[in-house]
């Protein structure tokens, strides 16, 4: 069985390869994915899939009943662009100016519609549910968070999800997991120290918020050092600072913009809090106000460690154990952590690190490419995670 299981997705290869060079063609950027989502839903048609469009404006969702009861398993893509110009002469490169797929979820789109492909021609095989998640704007528009807002996750009820990412950094034919946190909450802020305008020659007259601000930007790098266990990690950086006009004048006010990243969530409201009451005191010091405001970006991606460990041994049968890399966390951010905080699951990586093939540029590189390898392989991993999790025993 293990060698049909192979050849029958190697089989697929051509028409994976064309689903992903079509996509990678004519990029779209978030919320703007009409033509992709379209091609996901024909196909997905085609399979004879339960299919669900216009969910978070341009999501897709596609669901396989198996003929005998059990688990609802769901997998899912994002499927946006980058709003950046391809550099490379390939001859599949973006015909759009100003877009273009410099992340891989092209590929992503190509490798769910080809684990489809693979579960729908042999739907007797099938006990309980697969649900196939093909979101908008993971680059930034948070998709991954309507999706699951608009339902995605119920009727049929997911017991478990996974999602992967191309990964430039582990060579094709590998695949990255990591067990608990695995990747960081990534937020905003903005404070604003308001004093009052004077004269450069006249301080006791104003009341200088340029002082005020450096005082603060101190102290907010006290929070670290002070209030975080050191055996734990978080980062604030101010990135921004933005006041004054001139050698002799004391401005109204000074704005600072900054981020805090955190890998876990009750650091991050603690941090969030700390950040405004430090604002607070040091305005206060200088009789001054203050706004502060705080906007959240996408939340801790955490593992499922059960189901980490599934995806590991569900790999490791087609490749080896030697093939599946522990990656360490890292403070980059990503969508699917709104998944995972509705239903267990994990999020892994695909190599794709090819340099006989010149696949050597990272993500959001003008000439980000990927070892088109990596199609037949994602689907292989994807039917192997969910034969395993679905107890189908298609693998063995
Ligand atoms: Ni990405």
């Amino acid at each position: 069985m293990k060698n049909s299981l192979k050849e029958k997705i190697e089989e697929m290869r051509d028409w994976l390869v064309e689903i992903r060079r079509t996509i990678h063609m004519y990029p779209e950027l978030g919320f703007e994915e009409v033509e992709t989502a379209k091609l996901v839903g024909i196909w997905l048609e085609k399979f004879g899939l339960e299919v669900k469009t216009g969910i978070a404006k341009t999501g897709v969702v596609g669901l396989l009943r198996g003929e005998r009861p059990g688990k609802t398993v769901a997998i899912r893509a994002d499927m946006d662009a980058l709003p950046m110009e391809e550099a490379s002469q390939i001859p599949y490169a973006s015909k759009i100016k100003g877009k273009m797929h410099a992340c891989g979820h092209d590929a992503h789109v190509a490798i769910l519609l080809g684990v489809a492909k693979f579960f729908s021609s042999n739907p007797e095989q099938v006990k309980g549910n697969i649900k196939w998640i093909f979101q908008p704007a993971e680059e930034g528009g948070g998709g991954g968070r309507i999706m699951v807002e608009e339902g995605v996750l119920e009727n049929p009820k997911v017991d478990a999800i996974f999602g992967a990412h191309v990964y430039p950094q582990i060579p094709i034919g590998t695949v990255g997991i990591c067990e608990r946190e695995a990747l960081a909450a990534a937020d905003r802020f903005t404070i604003k120290v308001m004093g009052k305008s004077g004269h450069a020659a006249s301080p006791h007259l104003a009341k200088d918020p340029i002082l005020a601000a450096g005082h603060l930007i101190t102290q907010l790098h006290s929070i670290i050092s002070r209030n975080v266990n050191p055996l734990e990690s978080a980062v604030i950086t101010i990135g921004k600072v933005q006041g004054g006009t001139a050698f002799n004048i004391i401005p109204d006010e000074v704005e600072l913009l900054g981020t805090l990243r955190t890998l876990s969530s009750s650091l991050r409201e603690a941090l969030k809090a700390r950040i405004e009451e430090v604002t607070r005191g040091t305005a206060r010091s200088f009789g001054m106000d203050y706004q502060f405001n705080f906007e959240y970006g996408y939340p801790v991606l955490v593992n499922d460690p059960e189901m980490t460990r599934l995806v590991a041994s569900a790999c490791a049968k087609g490749i080896g154990d030697e093939h599946v890399k522990n990656l360490g966390l890292s403070l980059g951010a990503e969508d699917f952590a709104y998944y995972l905080e509705k239903a267990p699951g994990s999020f892994f990586r695909l190599g794709i690190g090819n340099e006989a093939k010149g696949i050597v540029h990272p993500y959001h590189s003008s000439l980000f490419d990927i070892d088109e390898d990596v199609l037949p392989f994602g689907v292989e991993m994807f039917v192997r995670i969910i034969d395993q999790f679905l107890g189908l025993e298609l693998t063995k």
